[in-house]
């Protein structure tokens, strides 16, 4: 059935891949909304209005101009030290929004997929499935579990959230960076950088996560579903790899650990999600952390040669 997918977001990392998977299908209608007055992406069949999820105003006016179906929320504040020190923006922003939205999407029988993260968790347990039991220790992962608990808010049947964690990957005029991004930027100027052994994720491709939510989209799942990449490791590991799959100098990479290095925002441990559910109800398949590198390479060079 034709669908008008509402994304909001979608000016960040995810929100560009996903308006591009979405907007490629004729199966969809999709309207991108962002926080800046015009998107950051171009040459996609979408509309685009700014909509800040923050206003009350303008997101009751969205909904009634564009009554959507579907309504993906990618929007966050999704910097866990900003979020630490700045609690009620991050408070309004990832757990009051929600709310709104769900309510929004309640009142027009909308079905609502809200993005979540892996810090719902205290990384004792992982990795983690679906049925984990939240305990945030820091203050993103508060505000994200009561966005998650807001998102049912929308209705029974009518709620969807997708737990996801470490995304990396490449966009168009990005304002952050990703630890990939950051990774091969600080080698390449030639500078070493410490990275954790004591902090193990399921690093997860942007790609990936964009099919797996269409996938979701397709198949009208409901509930919790876990997204992310297939292996488990450190992040120093991870940076390894990024290392060499760019040919940089792995030497530059050095160990260390959470104790040793003072963080305003406490991490879990051991996060990591596991995608059984994910793998064998929608299929979804994501590439190795090599696969996914040399894919975004891939990306990468044919981006520069259209520019
Ligand atoms: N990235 C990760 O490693 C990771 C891990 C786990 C979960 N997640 C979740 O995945 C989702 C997508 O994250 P991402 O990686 O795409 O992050 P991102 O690149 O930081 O994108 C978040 C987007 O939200 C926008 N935004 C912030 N406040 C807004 C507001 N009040 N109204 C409208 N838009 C607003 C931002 O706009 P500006 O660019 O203008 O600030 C940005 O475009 C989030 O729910 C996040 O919590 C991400």
């Amino acid at each position: 059935m034709y669908q008008r997918i509402l994304v909001t977001g979608a000016n960040g990392l995810l929100g560009q891949a996903l308006v591009a998977r979405l907007s490629a299908s004729v199966m969809y209608d999709v309207l991108a909304t962002g926080n800046n007055p015009a998107p950051r992406f171009s040459g996609l069949s979408c509309g685009f209005v700014p909509m800040d999820i923050c206003d009350r105003e303008a997101v009751s006016r969205v909904f009634e101009d564009f009554a959507p179906s579907i309504v993906i929320n990618c929007a966050a504040m999704t910097d866990v030290d900003g979020c630490e020190e700045r609690r009620n923006a991050c408070w309004r922003i990832n757990a009051t929004s929600v709310e709104r939205l769900a309510r929004e999407c309640h009142a027009i029988g909308a079905w609502l997929i809200q993005l979540s993260t892996d810090f719902v968790f205290d990384g004792k347990a992982g990795p983690y499935t679906e049925e984990g039991r939240p305990n945030p220790v820091n203050y993103y992962g508060k505000a994200k579990l009561a966005g998650e608990n807001a998102a049912r808010q929308a209705g029974i049947g009518k709620w969807t959230v997708v737990r996801t964690n470490v995304v990396y990957g490449t966009g168009r005029s990005l304002p952050r960076s990703n630890f990939m991004t950051w990774v091969r930027r600080t080698l390449r100027s030639g500078t070493s950088i410490r990275v954790f052994t004591d902090q193990i994720r399921t690093p997860t491709y942007v790609h990936d996560l964009s099919d797996g939510i269409g996938r979701i989209v397709r198949h009208g799942k409901r509930g919790v579903y876990n997204l992310s990449g297939p292996e488990l490791l450190s992040m120093y590991d991870f940076a390894l790899q990024i290392a060499a799959a760019y040919r940089l100098d792995v030497s530059l990479v050095n160990p260390t650990t959470a104790s040793a290095m003072a963080q305003r925002a406490l991490r879990p441990r051991t996060t990591g999600l596991i995608i059984l559910k994910a793998a064998s109800e929608l299929d979804y398949s994501p590439r190795s952390i090599t696969q996914a590198l040399a894919h975004l390479k891939h990306r990468t060079a044919r981006d520069l040669c259209l520019n």
